[in-house]
């Protein structure tokens, strides 16, 4: 078919107020969107229709993804397009005829039932363009805190929101940030932790990626609030665009004055620096993550003291992760009673998920604190390829949800009483065909080779565990050998010197927990009752 161009004049003409988003998130890109925005440019790209490049638009997993809006009609969202596909898409919309093909449902749930907050900029700016972030309401939020607000009261408003720190710990935001304020010296410091190096994780790259503006505004109200001068990003290695976007915000948000020396003429002065991780998970620690900062190796050290105590170069120090930092701006906008009003009491705001594994669609979900996971799983569109057997959160340190608590509000008390974490926000989902001692292995493999080798009790630890674990998968395991898991994994909880060793026995503890008799069958029977394990060659016991 031929690709209706530039030249079909008539049409041209009548899109006044057309504007086409291209979703530019890695996913997206991996996909083919560079080849879809050149072809919309170069066919389209003339005025009164509007091409521009945006971050993530949530549904990863249907890139490349588009977005047509125009004036007085609701937006419509196009999945898996190809540059003649995108190109045609947007001739049948000039002509009248928006078409079906490829275009999602207006009530598509992974989009439709999201609460953006954080993300509520992702993918409808341009991450590449200042202006573009300051259009969409992009350092308001600045301009209130340091013109109309004290540091205390800063602080006080973040204190009064309730936010909880969205790194994993769930540490009361406001707490940590007054502990920093009110400490002593002249340095401190104010880190954003994008190691992000959990399995399954991409919610912070999803933010870095989409709008790195968003970041640097609640990193610099926080400098302002806690009395800091200096920031470091640090930036998992694995993320180069989101390296790359941060690096051009932090360019064009210092020529703006909205960074460094005398932001907004307030007197006050904050700068930003990128650190680029190599590659090691126990790098999202917080003491390894400083020591990472200040070109040290990346090991974890005892606490006390803690960050804000002694922390990089011996000043008090604010490390929090690159999603609490995306709520501040809101926070401060709208006020505390405001964020408090979504999410649950103690569980206020929304939080960000990345969802992925067997569903029908993976991508990035914003939803209010205590959503209950089945709704998590029907915004996602169901699971795929079989019926819902588990869902995994918080990654190496998390466990699992089984079948008969899909109603759980996903919240960090509730999902503690499950055996898990929230964690970051990792959300994997595994259908019927799964084996749970194999999911088991796979995160105790990956311990293991993320282990630091500091503390014995991880070093060895997560060695030995990982090696029982094989034998299990083998079918060579004795019920001797079962006991011994759970004993080692009680071990290293009570004796490992940081949190990488302390969870690394989670998914283990939570797949005995809830499947065990998969376990006893790889024991007793020889057999893997979903046929992962491969047996062949072992003999069964009866
Ligand atoms: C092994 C390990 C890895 C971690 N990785 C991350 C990470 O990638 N991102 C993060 O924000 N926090 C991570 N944390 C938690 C941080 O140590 C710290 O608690 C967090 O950055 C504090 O931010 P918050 O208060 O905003 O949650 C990790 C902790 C451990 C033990
Ligand atoms: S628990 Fe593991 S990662 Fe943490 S210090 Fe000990 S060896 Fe290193
Ligand atoms: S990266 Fe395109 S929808 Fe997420």
């Amino acid at each position: 078919m031929k690709t209706p161009g530039p030249k079909d004049k008539g049409a041209t003409a009548r899109g006044g107020g057309l504007k086409i988003s291209v979703c530019l998130g890695s996913p997206c890109l991996a996909s083919g969107a560079a080849g879809v925005l050149r072809a919309l440019r170069e066919t389209w790209g003339e005025a009164p229709i509007a091409v521009i490049g945006t971050g993530c638009m949530g549904p990863c997993s249907r890139g490349p993804m588009i977005r047509i809006e125009r004036d007085g009609h609701p937006a419509a969202y196009y999945e898996r397009m190809t540059p003649q596909a995108a190109c045609t898409t947007v001739a049948a919309h000039l002509a009248g005829a928006p078409p079906g093909q490829g275009r999602l449902a207006p009530d598509f749930p992974f989009i439709a039932r999201q609460t953006r907050i954080v993300l509520e900029q992702c993918g409808r700016i341009d991450p590449n363009d200042l202006n573009s972030a300051r259009a969409a309401g992009g350092y308001r939020a600045l301009a209130h805190a340091i013109g109309k607000m004290t540091p205390e009261q800063v602080c006080g408003e973040i204190g009064a929101s309730g936010l909880r720190g969205r790194g994993g710990g769930g540490y009361p935001t406001g707490t940590k940030w007054e502990l920093v304020r009110a400490a002593s010296g002249r340095r401190k410091y104010v880190v954003a932790n994008g190691d992000e190096g959990d399995p399954g994780a991409f919610m912070d790259r999803t933010l870095m990626e989409s709008d790195p503006h968003r970041l640097l505004e609640g990193m610099v109200i926080a400098g302002y609030a806690v009395g800091a001068r200096d920031g470091f990003i640090f930036v998992r290695g694995e993320y180069p665009l989101a390296a790359q976007r941060l690096g051009a915000a932090i360019a064009d948000a210092g020529k703006a004055g909205l960074l460094g020396r005398n932001i907004l003429g307030s007197g006050f002065s904050f700068r930003i620096r990128l650190r680029i991780g190599a590659g090691a998970f126990v790098c999202g620690e917080e003491t390894a993550l400083m020591a990472s900062v200040m070109g040290r190796r990346g090991q974890p050290v005892i606490r006390p003291p803690y960050p804000a105590q002694r922390g990089l170069w011996g000043g008090s120090t604010l490390i929090n992760n690159v999603e609490t930092f995306g709520c501040i701006a809101p926070i401060i906008r709208n006020g505390a009673a405001w964020f408090r009003a979504m999410g649950t009491p103690g569980n206020s705001g929304t939080k960000v998920f990345s969802i992925s594994g067997d569903v029908a669609t993976e991508g990035v979900l914003e939803v209010p604190l205590g959503t209950p996971l089945r709704e998590l799983l029907a915004m996602a569109g169901g699971v795929s390829g079989g019926s819902f057997k588990a869902a995994q959160t918080g990654g190496a340190s998390g466990g699992c949800i089984p079948a008969g608590h899909m109603d759980v509000p996903v919240d960090y008390e509730s999902l503690k009483g499950l055996g898990t974490i929230m964690g970051s926000g990792g959300l994997i989902v595994m259908n019927d065909q799964r084996c749970m001692t194999d999911v088991a292995r796979f995160f105790m493999h990956f311990c293991q080779d993320e282990s630091c080798g500091k503390c014995a009790p991880c070093r060895t630890g997560t060695q030995q565990a990982a090696r029982l674990l094989d034998r299990i998968a083998a079918g060579e395991a004795t019920s001797d050998d079962m006991s011994q898991l759970e004993q080692l994994c009680r071990f290293m909880q009570e004796t490992s010197l940081c949190g990488l060793g302390m969870a690394a026995p989670t998914p283990v503890l939570s797949t005995l927990r809830w499947f065990r008799e998969e376990y006893e069958s790889h024991v007793r029977d020889r057999r893997c009752p979903t046929g992962v394990c491969a047996m062949e060659g072992v003999p069964c016991r009866d």
